[in-house]
Parts: structure tokens; C-alpha cells; sequence
């Protein structure tokens, strides 16, 4: 089989390559991608690989930076994100930030988002048609996002636009654009910063400003850092879940019709869309020393990409693995990390968004359907995430 560029966006223009996974899997799970510009890195395509480098922290970093390189970006100038950062100062890092980050601090959004889930429906209510991505899942993540931290509702237009820009994986926004908004976010984290300085606030922003562990605290840099980590990896990949997700669900609308009929297996259905539609679809690591990878030699300092969308649907451990099953049990999934030290920190609360809106949407629309082929739908442009640029839908009614 002819070798598919695992690190060009282009590749997953319309979707993930399933069968080139499954060539990679059977055939060879632990493989070269050469780049064209020079050098190369390990695939690993099986679950119980990925699994093995994701948990073994001692030999694979994070550091220099966990995202496939490009050809423009080798250094991606990310170093200083959470995600590429190892053990101390990882540690360190996350447990400062765990202080604002309690399943308390969580459970304590579910009203606002609740209220704001249907706020967002209601404002489709005189439509029978939308699209998706930027009608209702877009709008719910950056809402929570920013509850969550404390920017007011007068900035969030502005921050939105600033996440986009960041992050927002648009082909046409040039690298200029990107840093300039990136900057423009530090120093609005520097602003609110600044208003919490002697006045604590009840949000996030406040808790990691004061929050202490061994006596020490975020340094500024770090919290606008984070502040921009936040928007970015809470945006963006949950807006997917729902968006793919639903599209999933109406694909396949036995398991549709089951899960509205019982919505008591919303919480296994949103796991099983999680294996389905795998939001962030890969992370690289890096061998701090000569090991192995089932048998396959890693020389100290090569490059090893973990291709959690293959994993999802690796045959050896999940039955009818292209198929969905919103009551499989046990349902281990790599869609959050495949477990170790950088484990999705806003997993609970992404879980949360998508059983709020599920719900919602699966109570309130009657004839929900797609409107088009979803093969000839526009995908985001990212080595990274997975997810639609545009999703048109329509319904009968909403009630
Ligand atoms: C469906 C939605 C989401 C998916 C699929 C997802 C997926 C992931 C994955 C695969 C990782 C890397 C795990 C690893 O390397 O072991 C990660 C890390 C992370 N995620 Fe999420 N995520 C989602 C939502 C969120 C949300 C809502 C937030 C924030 C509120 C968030 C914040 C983070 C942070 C801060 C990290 C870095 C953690 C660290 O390096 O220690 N994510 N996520």
C-alpha cells in the first residue's frame, strides 16, 4: 500500500484514513513515516501501543513539543504549553492548576450551561435549518470556557475571535495573524490578571493567580500561557464531539432511536461517540533514551506518533470496531489520552457539555436530518483535530 503523509492536514481532508489504519495495524503496527524535508518518525497504530508509550513518561517526553511537526513549524514555539511540558515542572504545573480545576468548580457550571445549551436552541427556534458548527456546537464550549475563567460577556466576542485566530485551523489565516492574536491574548490574561491582583474573583482566572504548591506560584507568563491552552483545547475539540458525533448518531439511526428512547445511555453513548469520532486524533512523543516499541527499536531522540484514531479502532480490542454500539461495555477508548501524566485535564467537563447538549438536542428537534452528502462536507485543515468546518442540518420542529 502506497505510504499516506500521516502529518499533512490534506490527508484527512475528508475524513480518517480507516483502511490505511487498518493496512498499518495488521502489517506493521510500528512504522517510519519519512518527511519530505528531512528526517522522520515512528506510527503506532495499535492500542496497546499507543497505550504503552502514552504511560511510560520516563522514556517518552512531551518535550520539545507533542504536536506533528510541519514543514514550517519544527519548532513550534509551544514549549512553554502544559502539553509540552515533562516531569517536575509538569507535575508542579498541573496540580497548581487541578486547584481551579475541581470536579466542584465543574459540577458548579451545569446550571449556566444548561440554561445556556437551551439559550442557543431557542435562538434557532423560527429556522428549520442551520448549520451545525457555527449555529449550535461552536457557540456552547467557548461560552463554558469563558464562565469558567471569568471573561465577561463583553469581551468574549473578542476572545472568540482571538481562539479562532490561534488555533482556529482556517489554511487562509497566515503564521503573522496567529501570533499577533496569540499576543493579544496574553495581554488580555495579563489584564484580567491584574483586576484580580488584590480582588479575587469566584472563577479560575482568580485560582490560579493566588493557588500555591511548595510555595510557589504561576508566574504570569505561565497563566496567559494557560489561559490560551484553556481556549484553545476546550473550544475546538468539543465543538467536534458534538458536531461529529450527532452526525454519527444520524447515520445510524437505530442507535439513534435507541438512545432517544432511553436517554439513561446518554453516558455510555457519549463515550462510544468519543471512540467513534476521535476529536483530537494524534500526539507525538519523544524517546528520551534507546528503547522499544513491540519489538521495534526507538533510538534516543526519535519521534514516535501515537494515532489515537487508529487505536479507537483497533480489532483486537473493540468488537465491531466500525460500527457504533452506545451500550459497549467496557468501552476503553483513547479519545481523552491513552492514560499517563498528561491525561485530558478537561475530560469531566467535556463530558459534561456533551451530555447537555445531546440531551437537548435529542428532546427538543423532531426530523432532525443532514442536508447533503457528509463526504462532500468541508473538514477543519489540521494534523491535530478532526471535525467539520460546516455541517448543514435541518428539522421539522423545534419544541
Ligand atoms: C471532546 C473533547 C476533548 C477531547 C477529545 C480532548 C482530548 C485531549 C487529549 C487527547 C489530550 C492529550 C492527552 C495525553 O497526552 O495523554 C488532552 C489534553 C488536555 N486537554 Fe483535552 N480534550 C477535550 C476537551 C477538553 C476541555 C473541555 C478542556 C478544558 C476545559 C481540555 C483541556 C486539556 C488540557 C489542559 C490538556 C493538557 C493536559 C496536560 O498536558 O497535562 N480538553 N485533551
Amino acid at each position: 500500500m502506497d505510504d499516506l503523509a500521516l502529518y499533512d492536514p490534506a490527508t484527512y481532508a475528508h475524513g480518517f484514513p480507516y483502511e490505511h489504519y487498518r493496512e498499518r495495524r495488521a502489517a506493521r503496527p510500528v512504522s517510519r513515516q519519512e518527511l519530505p524535508w528531512g528526517g522522520f518518525f515512528w506510527v503506532v497504530a495499535r492500542h496497546r501501543d499507543v497505550q504503552r508509550v502514552s504511560r511510560d513518561a520516563e522514556t517518552f517526553s512531551n518535550a520539545p513539543h507533542p504536536f506533528v511537526d510541519t514543514e514550517e513549524m519544527s519548532d513550534a514555539g509551544t514549549s512553554e504549553l502544559l502539553i509540552a511540558k515533562d516531569a517536575p515542572e509538569h507535575i508542579k504545573l498541573r496540580k497548581l492548576i487541578n486547584r481551579g480545576f475541581t470536579p466542584k468548580r465543574v459540577a458548579d457550571l451545569t446550571d449556566r450551561l444548561v440554561a445556556r445549551v437551551h439559550a442557543i436552541i431557542d435562538g434557532l427556534a423560527d429556522r428549520t435549518g442551520c448549520d451545525l458548527v457555527h449555529d449550535l456546537a461552536l457557540w456552547l464550549p467557548l461560552h463554558v470556557i469563558a464562565d469558567l475563567v471569568g471573561v465577561p460577556e463583553a469581551d468574549r466576542r473578542q476572545v472568540f475571535d482571538w481562539t479562532e485566530l490561534t488555533f482556529g485551523f482556517d489554511p487562509s489565516v497566515t503564521a503573522q495573524q496567529r501570533a499577533e492574536a496569540a499576543a493579544q491574548m496574553y495581554a488580555y490574561a495579563d489584564r484580567m490578571c491584574a483586576e484580580r491582583q488584590d480582588n479575587p474573583r469566584d472563577d479560575l482566572m482568580s485560582v490560579l493567580l493566588h493557588a500555591e504548591v511548595d510555595g510557589e506560584r504561576l508566574s504570569p507568563f505561565q497563566i496567559d500561557v494557560f489561559f490560551m491552552l484553556l481556549q484553545n483545547a476546550g473550544s475546538e475539540t468539543t465543538r467536534n464531539l458534538i458536531t461529529t458525533g450527532l452526525l454519527a448518531l444520524l447515520q445510524h439511526p437505530d442507535q439513534m432511536a435507541r438512545l432517544q428512547a432511553d436517554l439513561s445511555l446518554l453516558p455510555s453513548a457519549i463515550e462510544e461517540l468519543l471512540r467513534y469520532a476521535t476529536p483530537v486524533m494524534q500526539f507525538m512523543r519523544t524517546a528520551r533514551r534507546a528503547t522499544e516499541i513491540a519489538g521495534t527499536p526507538i533510538a534516543a531522540g526519535d519521534r514516535v506518533l501515537m494515532v489515537y484514531s487508529s487505536a479507537n479502532r483497533d480489532e483486537t480490542v473493540f468488537a465491531n470496531a466500525d460500527g457504533i454500539d452506545i451500550t459497549r461495555s467496557p468501552n476503553d477508548h483513547v479519545a481523552f489520552g491513552a492514560g499517563g501524566p498528561h491525561f485530558c485535564l478537561g475530560a469531566s467537563l467535556a463530558r459534561l457539555e456533551a451530555k447537555v447538549m445531546f440531551e437537548a438536542i435529542l428532546t427538543r428537534f423532531s426530523g432532525l436530518a443532514v442536508d447533503g452528502d457528509p463526504a462532500t462536507f468541508p473538514r477543519v485543515h489540521s494534523n491535530l483535530i478532526d471535525g467539520f468546518a460546516h455541517l448543514p442540518i435541518t428539522w421539522e420542529r423545534i419544541r
